[in-house]
C-alpha cells in the first residue's frame, strides 16, 4: 500500500506527457495538514506549457481523477491532495498489527555482510565516554542494517596490542601488586600507567625499560605474555559489565593483538607493489596524491604500528566475511587517520577499499568538562551509568511507588536515558549532558519515550488486551491523523537513518511519535464505549509498537509498566 502511489496515479492521468518517476519526484509533502497530505507544485510546467502556474493547476485539477481521495483542490500554484482518512488510517494500524515485529523493514542489504568496527576500549585502561559513543551509535547502526536486509557483524577492536604495554609491565615489575589489581583491575593498572608516564622525566631509563618489556611481549617472553594474558583479561571483566548493563554483544573480539602474527602478508603486498618507501629508517606509504601526510607502516626498528595492524585487519575482515560495507565508528579525533587508512588500501588496489566508511562522532562530555583518560580527572562510564539509574530509580519511587519490578525498570530508565540522549542528535556534533536533565520523564528524553509507550501499554490492559485478529479497520477519529501520517513514514524513516548511517533520525522520529500521542491522548477519551473504540484502541497499539520497534533501533528497553 503507498498512498503516494495513488497520487501519482492520479496524477499521471492527467498529464500523460510526463513519465511517472519525474511526477513522483515533484511531489512535496507539505508541512501543514491544511495543505492536504500531497501536494503538487506546478512552477516546472510554466515553461513548457507557456502558462501562468496558477492557471495551470486549474486547468489540471479539473483533469485529475478524484475518485478514492478526500479531496483534491488548488491552493494557488498548487494542487493539494486529501487522503480518505479512515481508510488509508485503517489500512497503517491493519499493516502494522498484522506484523509488527517486521513493520518498517525492508530487503535493500540483500542479506549482505556489513562489518561494525566499534566499541573497542583499551586494555588496562577505564572505558571512557567515547567508548560508549562507539558502542552504541555502532549497535543502533547494526539495528538499522538488520532492520533494511543487511547481516550486521559487530566486531570489537580491542586496543590490547601496542608500545603502552610495554610500559605498563616495566610499572607492574617496579610497583605492582597483584591482589590490588585483582580487587580494581582497571584503576590500578591505570594508575601504575600513569606513574610511570609522569616520573619519566626524571627517569628517562623507565621509556627503556617500557621498550624491553614490549619487544619481550613482542618476541613472545613467558613472563610479558603471561602479564599480557592477565590484563587482558581483568580488563575484558569489567568491560563486560559495562556491555551487559548496555545490553549489547559483539560477534567478535578480535582486537590488535590478533593481528600480530599476520601482519608480514601486508608488509610484503606493499613492497611487491612498490609502495613501501624508506624514510630515514622507517618504512612510509606516500599519499601525496590524497593530500595526505604519509602514512607510517614500520618503525626505524621494524616494529608495527596501528596502523599496520589495521591494515591487516582490513583484509583480513574482506576474506572473512566478504563484506558489502565496513564501517568503523570511531571518534572525530581519528578521521586523518581513517582517510590515510582507506588511501593506503585505494593505492594497493583494493576495490573494496570504497566500502569502507568512516562513521565519525564527536566528543560527550558531562556538565562542560571533558571526559579524557589521559589524566587523573577521569569521568568513567560506569559510575555515569549508575547514576542516572539512581536517579531514575528515584523517579518512579514518586511517580509509581508501588511498581513491583522498580529496580528492573530503573536500570531500564536509567541506562536507556543516556543512551537516548546520546543517539538523539546528530552524531557529529559535540553532546555535553547534565544527568538531571537526561533522566527527566518531560522534555526531549529517553524516559519520555518510554512512557508514553507505558502509557499505551496501560491503556491496552485496562482495555483488557483487545485482539486484532482478522479485524477489518477503519480510522474515523480525524484527530488521529498526525499519530497515522507519522506512523507511515516509519519504514522511510529507517531507510534514511540507515542509508546515513544516522540513528538520530530514528531518536527524532520517536519523540515525535510519543508528542503525537500525548496529544491525542490528552484530548481523547480512548477507552469510552462508543462504535469507534477498537479503532481507537488499535491506534494504541500500532503506536505502542512503532516506539518499542523505535526505541529497539536505538538499544533502549521498552518497560510495559514505569
Ligand atoms: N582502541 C582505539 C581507541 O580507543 C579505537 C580503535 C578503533 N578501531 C580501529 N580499527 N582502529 O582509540
Amino acid at each position: 500500500m503507498d498512498e503516494k502511489q495513488q497520487v501519482v496515479a492520479a496524477l499521471a492521468a492527467a498529464l500523460p506527457d510526463l513519465d511517472q518517476a519525474t511526477l513522483a519526484e515533484k511531489i512535496e509533502r507539505p508541512k501543514d495538514n491544511k495543505n492536504g497530505d500531497y501536494a503538487f507544485p506546478t512552477f516546472f510546467l510554466a515553461k513548457t506549457l507557456h502558462k501562468a502556474p496558477q492557471l495551470i493547476a486549474q486547468e489540471l485539477v479539473a483533469k485529475v481523477d478524484s475518485s478514492g481521495f478526500e479531496k483534491v483542490e488548488v491552493a494557488g500554484p498548487y494542487i493539494n491532495f486529501f487522503l480518505d482518512k479512515a481508510k488509508v488510517g485503517g489500512n497503517v494500524l491493519m499493516e502494522i498489527l498484522a506484523d509488527p515485529e517486521n513493520y518498517g523493514s525492508s530487503d535493500l542489504g540483500h542479506g549482505g555482510n556489513v562489518t561494525i568496527d566499534m566499541s573497542s576500549p583499551n586494555i588496562a585502561k577505564p572505558m571512557g565516554m567515547g567508548h560508549l559513543r562507539s558502542t552504541v551509535i555502532g549497535n543502533a547502526i547494526a539495528n538499522l542494517m538488520t532492520k533494511t536486509g543487511y547481516h550486521p557483524v559487530k566486531v570489537n577492536h580491542l586496543g590490547d596490542w601496542g608500545t603502552q604495554f610495554g610500559k605498563l609491565m616495566a610499572a607492574y615489575k617496579m610497583w605492582g601488586n597483584e591482589e590490588e589489581v585483582k580487587a580494581d583491575p582497571i584503576n590500578t593498572l591505570q594508575r601504575y600507567y600513569v606513574k610511570i608516564n609522569t616520573e619519566a622525566d626524571e627517569h628517562p631509563e623507565y621509556a627503556d625499560m617500557g621498550r624491553e618489556w614490549f619487544k619481550k611481549l613482542e618476541d613472545g617472553d613467558e613472563e610479558a605474555y603471561r602479564l599480557w594474558v592477565w590484563f587482558r583479561k581483568e580488563s575484558l571483566k569489567r568491560f563486560m559489565k559495562i556491555y551487559k548493563l548496555l545490553d549489547v554483544d559483539f560477534d567478535s573480539y578480535n582486537g590488535e593483538a590478533f593481528y600480530n602474527d599476520k601482519m608480514d602478508e601486508i608488509i610484503q603486498l606493499l613492497k611487491d607493489k612498490h609502495l613501501l618507501q624508506e624514510s630515514r629508517g622507517a618504512g612510509i606509504v606516500d599519499l601525496s596524491k590524497y593530500d595526505l601526510n604519509p602514512a607510517m607502516v614500520l618503525k626505524s626498528d621494524g616494529s608495527t604500528l596501528y596502523m599496520t595492524r589495521d591494515l591487516t585487519t582490513a583484509l583480513f575482515r574482506k576474506r572473512m566475511y566478504g563484506f558489502a560495507k565496513s564501517l568503523y565508528v570511531v571518534g572525530a579525533e581519528q578521521e586523518y587517520y581513517f582517510g590515510q587508512l582507506k588511501a593506503v588500501l585505494t593505492e594497493m588496489g583494493f576495490e573494496w577499499a570504497k566500502q569502507i566508511h568512516y562513521i565519525k562522532f564527536g566528543l560527550m562530555s558531562l556538565n562542560g568538562k571533558k571526559m579524557s583518560t589521559r589524566k587523573g580527572n577521569v569521568v568513567q562510564l560506569e559510575d555515569v551509568l549508575n547514576d542516572s539509574i539512581k536517579m531514575a530509580r528515584q523517579q518512579i519511587a514518586e511517580k509509581n511507588p508501588t511498581l513491583a519490578n522498580a529496580d528492573e525498570v530503573a536500570e531500564q530508565v536509567g541506562v536507556g536515558a543516556v543512551i537516548f540522549h546520546d543517539l538523539k542528535n546528530d552524531r557529529r556534533n559535540r553532546v555535553d549532558f547534565r544527568l538531571e536533565d537526561v533522566v527527566k520523564f518531560e522534555g526531549e528524553t529517553g524516559p519520555y519515550v518510554q512512557y508514553a509507550h507505558a502509557r499505551a501499554e496501560s491503556i491496552l490492559r485496562k482495555a483488557g488486551k483487545p485482539s486484532f485478529d482478522g479485524v477489518e479497520l477503519a480510522l474515523h477519529d480525524e484527530k488521529a491523523w498526525p499519530i497515522v501520517k507519522r506512523l507511515s513514514q516509519y519504514g522511510e524513516t529507517v531507510e534514511r537513518a540507515a542509508a546515513n548511517y544516522d540513528p538520530s533520525l530514528i531518536g527524532k522520529y520517536a519523540l515525535a511519535l510519543a508528542k503525537d500521542f500525548n496529544q491525542y491522548y490528552a484530548h481523547t477519551r480512548i477507552l469510552v464505549d462508543d462504535d469507534q473504540k477498537l479503532e481507537r484502541l488499535a491506534l494504541v497499539q500500532a503506536v505502542s509498537y512503532v516506539l518499542k520497534s523505535a526505541l529497539a533501533i536505538l538499544g533502549v528497553k521498552a518497560p510495559d509498566e514505569m
